[in-house]
């Protein structure tokens, strides 16, 4: 069953003398108690996404336009009110960074109390006791002794605090996560340990959750579905076994080719040459036409339509899905 689906999400950065266009007509949904993984180079629209779903932009980022259903109901039509109710409880968030952004003088017990505290309207002794019991059953969930509640930030190594991160985006029990690099600044030990735990909690609650990553690998091993972003468009989307091995965008099949370990230890490593483009000024057409080797007079001109291609889940922009890019 679809949890959420976003439609057509355009989200520009308009700045003084120039308009970022981060996110443009992007669609993609994600299912109940599924991972979507959402992938694309440093700059493409990835956060930008997430703070557009979460509707957390910073000033200057506005939605142009679009539809982000949460089971039926647009995020984008509530009110500041209505959506501050619904952050934590029926979705929520770990973004980028979040484990170094933790206040130094507060237990992390305390600060995870006060996400929950903020969701209840009364503020009474009952409430806080309750939500202290949370806590500690969170931090049980994470795999974090309870009897850390009361410790400091500092006296958590990195793994700890992304899982107390992780703890507090589920201590209201969200029907769905968006994760934005979990475990890009921890070491491979630790971000295996935590790629298992989101697998654990995603079963336990049949959480939906969107993994975004910079790392194609990590998407190989823990998702079921994959979407592909190149600057600011959705350029693919599949289940996880047709996009590694069927994928049929140049740029999916250039980023494949640039980890070493997704298509095991024979193949070659093939960095894509050349940059993203500056998305004040995008290419015209298909934006990743001057990177593409296969690209042709069409490409430059017209604007790939996203479309079904090799199933009604497989969804691919490009005129010449498919072809050889060798
Ligand atoms: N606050 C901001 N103001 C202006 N431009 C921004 C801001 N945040 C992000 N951008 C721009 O939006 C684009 C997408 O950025 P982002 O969503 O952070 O990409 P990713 O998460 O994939 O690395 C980039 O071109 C970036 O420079
Ligand atoms: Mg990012």
């Amino acid at each position: 069953m679809v949890l959420l689906d976003v439609k057509n999400l355009t989200t520009h950065f308009f700045l003084k003398e120039s308009r970022v266009r981060a996110v443009d007509d992007v669609c993609f949904t994600v299912e109940q108690g599924k991972t979507l993984g959402v992938a694309g180079e440093s700059g493409c629209g990835k956060t930008t996404t997430a703070l557009s779903i979460m509707r957390m932009l910073p000033p200057a980022g506005k939605i142009v336009k679009g539809e982000v259903m949460l089971e039926g109901v647009d995020l984008l039509k509530k009110s500041k009110e209505e959506m501050r109710q619904a952050k934590w409880k029926e979705l929520s968030y770990v973004f980028q960074y979040a484990m170094n952004a933790f206040n130094p003088v507060m237990t992390v017990g305390e600060q995870i109390a006060e996400v929950i505290i903020e969701k209840e309207v009364s503020k009474s002794k009952s409430v806080k006791k309750e939500a202290w019991n949370k806590v500690k059953e969170s931090f049980e969930l994470v795999g974090l002794d309870p009897s850390r509640i009361k410790n400091y930030p500092h006296e958590f190594s990195g793994g700890m605090k992304q899982r107390a991160i992780i703890a507090m985006a589920m201590a209201c029990d969200p029907k769905l996560l968006i994760a934005d690099e979990p475990v890009t600044a921890l070491d491979v030990i630790v971000e295996k340990k935590i790629l298992k735990l989101l697998k654990e909690i995603q079963t336990s609650f049949n959480l939906g959750i969107i993994f975004i990553t910079h790392d194609l690998s990590v998407i190989a091993e823990s998702c079921d579905d994959v979407a592909i972003m190149y600057a600011g468009k959705m350029v693919e989307v599949g289940d996880a076994a047709t996009i590694f091995h069927k994928g049929a965008h140049p740029y999916t099949r250039m980023l494949i080719r640039s980890f070493p370990s997704i298509l095991g230890e024979c193949e070659r490593i093939e960095p894509i040459s050349g940059l993203p483009p500056d998305l004040t000024n995008p290419p015209l057409g298909c934006r990743f036409h001057p990177r593409c080797p296969i690209a042709t007079e069409e490409c430059h001109e017209k604007i790939p339509p996203f479309e079904p291609y090799s199933s009604s889940k497989h969804h691919v922009a490009c005129f010449h899905a498919g072809d050889s890019i060798l």
